[in-house]
C-alpha cells in the first residue's frame, strides 16, 4: 500500500511554528520531555532524537551521552543549532534534516530513539518505527512521549466527550496508544515495556518499546 505523505506541508506548517514554539511548549512538554530524555540514557550514550524540532529535549540529556538530532524541518533544526551553539551543548553530536521514516544511518547505531511529541505526526507511523528498529541496538529503547487516545474504558469515553474542545486547541484523541503496542506485537524481537501516564494529570503519555538482545 502506497502511503500519501504531505511532508511539503509539514514542513510549512512547522516554518510558521518555529518562532514561537518554545515560548507556547517549554513548560507543558517539559516533564514528558524530561522523562524521554532520562529513559533513553539509561539505555547508554547514543541517543537519537527523532523530530528534535527546535532542540527543546537537548539541554534535558547528560553531559555524557552522544545525542544525534534529525527533524524534516530546517526552520526548526535551525533554532535547535542555534540551542547547541548559545548553551554550549557538548553532547549534541550532530543535528541534520530528514525523514523519520528514511533515516541515514546504519544498522544498530544507536543504544536509544527518543521520539517526543512527533509519532503522531508521521503520515505512516509504522514505518518511521520500522526505521528506529532497524537503526536500534539489541536492548536498547524507542521512547515516546505523546497524546496517544485511550483505547476503551471510562478514560476514552471522556476524551471522545472532550474531542471537539481539544480540536481547538490542536491536539488529537485519534492517534490510540494500541497502535504503538500493536506494531510492538508484530516484531518477535520487540516488546512494550509500558506506557505511563505524566503531567500535565496524565494528559500526556510516555511509551517505551524494547528491542530484545539477540
Ligand atoms: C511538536 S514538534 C516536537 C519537537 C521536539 N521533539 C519537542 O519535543 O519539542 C514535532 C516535530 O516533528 C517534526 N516532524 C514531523 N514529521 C516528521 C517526519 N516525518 N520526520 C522528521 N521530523 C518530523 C516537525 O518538523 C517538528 O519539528
Amino acid at each position: 500500500m502506497s502511503v500519501q505523505y504531505d511532508l511539503e506541508g509539514q514542513k510549512r506548517a512547522y516554518a510558521k511554528w518555529a518562532p514561537i514554539y518554545d515560548s507556547v511548549y517549554v513548560k507543558l512538554l517539559a516533564d514528558a520531555q524530561k522523562k524521554a530524555a532520562a529513559a533513553a540514557s539509561r539505555c547508554g550514550p547514543d541517543i537519537l532524537e527523532v523530530g528534535v524540532g527546535t532542540g527543546l529535549v537537548l539541554p534535558y540529556y547528560p553531559a555524557g551521552s552522544r545525542v544525534t538530532g534529525i527533524d524534516l524541518s530546517f526552520d526548526m533544526l535551525l533554532k535547535a543549532v542555534e540551542k547547541k551553539t548559545s548553551r554550549n551543548l557538548r553532547h549534541v553530536r550532530g543535528l541534520a534534516a530528514m525523514d523519520a521514516c528514511a533515516l541515514g544511518f546504519p544498522d544498530q547505531s544507536f543504544d536509544a530513539i527518543t521520539v517526543p511529541f512527533v509519532i503522531t505526526l508521521v503520515p505512516d507511523p509504522e514505518g518511521a518505527l520500522d526505521e528506529m528498529r532497524r537503526v536500534l541496538r539489541p536492548g536498547g529503547e524507542i521512547v515516546i512521549a505523546s497524546k496517544l487516545g485511550a483505547n476503551d474504558g471510562a478514560t476514552a469515553q471522556i476524551e471522545a466527550a472532550l474531542a471537539p474542545l481539544m480540536k481547538k486547541v490542536g491536539w488529537s484523541i485519534a492517534f490510540k496508544s494500541s497502535r504503538l503496542s500493536n506494531w510492538a506485537a508484530g516484531h518477535p524481537d520487540m516488546e512494550m515495556l509500558d506506557i505511563t501516564p505524566v503531567f500535565p494529570a496524565g494528559f500526556f503519555k510516555l511509551a517505551r518499546i524494547r528491542k530484545r538482545q539477540a
